[in-house]
């Protein structure tokens, strides 16, 4: 089996809100609330990075554990917005948080389904060999997004989310996980630049150096996806959405959310939902709803809890826990 050990997250400090983001650029809180559900989102300070928040929550997972880096075997990490370009993210976290000469590895590119894909490759992991695996959903969008692209630079937001996973215990087990992959729209939501097709280049066109997106297309795959896959995964494990307790799906717009509800069939007591406190964090969102879910007292003993996720790629996932 796959269990969770401990569930982690942290979002910085400091607090933009839609008023703060219409002193910078021509657009309005009632815009952004009417259009996505968001309020306000979570931006790291100069002195913050990927790995250190991406260490901010595995600490709080590891404590929720009992336990402490050194008991770690493994360290996967899902992000978008790593520390640098190579090394990867998971390295800096390694040796931040004291861990072991552990195999630690990211998943990037996976937009914000990386987290729910990366508990995937966790669980063949365990499975394979049984250890005690550290999963991380991080991003720090802030420093990707340009006040140039107003329709994409207000719903974003930075944080991470945490768990530890090992092969028996805990107080949840992870039951199953499906997801795909359709590459044939990868120029809708994308970061152009700093791959071989399209190396940095300061002379870099503008437009091309930051996150762009084609709004409309996303949002009609997003609820498509996720909703497809969230059915997929209850009936793998002989479920309807009637047995589930609470879905939480990747928080990137309200509508997004509310579609993906109807679909399925649920009453919005069924979904949870922080997107107006946050935006989106991208592969932080579902592990830190997760944990927010856990430590408001949304999840009891003996729930059914599915995790539902669509990013660039694009890519989608579904995972279902029961709780102990
Ligand atoms: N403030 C004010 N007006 C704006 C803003 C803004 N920040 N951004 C765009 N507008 C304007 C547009 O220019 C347009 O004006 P026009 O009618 O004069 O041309 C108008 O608002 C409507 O724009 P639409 O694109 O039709 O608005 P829509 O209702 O589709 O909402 C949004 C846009 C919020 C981006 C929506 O398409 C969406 O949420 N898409 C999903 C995108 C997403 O979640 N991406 C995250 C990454 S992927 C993921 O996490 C799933």
């Amino acid at each position: 089996m796959t269990a969770f050990l401990g569930f982690g997250g942290y979002t910085p400090e400091k607090v933009m809100t839609n008023d703060d983001w219409a002193k910078l650029v021509d657009t309005s809180d009632e815009w952004i609330v009417q259009r996505t559900g968001i309020r306000e989102r979570h931006i790291a300070a100069d002195d913050e990075s990927t790995m250190t928040l991406a260490s901010e929550a595995a600490l709080v997972a590891l404590n929720d554990a009992g336990m402490t880096a050194t008991d770690l075997d493994e360290i996967i990490l899902a992000t978008d917005t790593p520390e640098v370009r190579t090394p990867d993210t998971a390295s800096f976290v390694q040796h931040r948080l004291g861990a072991r000469e552990i195999p630690s590895f990211d998943l990037g590119g996976s937009g914000c389904a990386g987290f729910v894909t990366a508990l995937d490759v966790a669980r063949a992991r365990i499975a394979f060999k049984p250890k005690t695996v550290l999963v991380i959903g991080v991003e720090l969008i802030s420093r990707m997004i340009s006040p140039k692209e107003r329709e994409t630079c207000v719903l974003f937001g930075d944080g991470a989310g945490a768990v530890v996973l090992g092969p028996e215990g805990g107080t949840a087990e992870l039951l199953e996980v499906v997801g795909g992959t359709d590459g044939a729209m990868t120029g809708i939501l994308t970061l152009d630049v700093g791959g071989t097709r399209r190396p940095f280049d300061p002379a870099t066109p503008d437009g091309y150096d930051h996150l762009t997106m084609h709004g409309t297309e996303v949002f009609k795959q997003a609820v498509h996806r996720m909703s497809t896959a969230t059915a997929e995964v209850l009936d793998m494990i002989g479920a309807t959405a009637e047995d589930v307790s609470l879905v939480i799906p990747h928080q990137a717009n309200k509508r997004i959310i509310d579609a993906v509800g109807r679909r399925l069939g649920l009453s919005e007591g069924q979904v949870y939902v922080n997107v107006d406190r946050y935006g989106n964090t991208g592969s932080a969102s579902v592990p830190l709803a997760l944990w927010q879910a856990r430590t408001e007292g949304r999840i009891a003993s003996g729930d059914l809890v599915l995790l539902t996720a669509f990013g660039a790629g694009f890519h989608w996932a579904a995972a279902a826990i029961r709780f102990n």
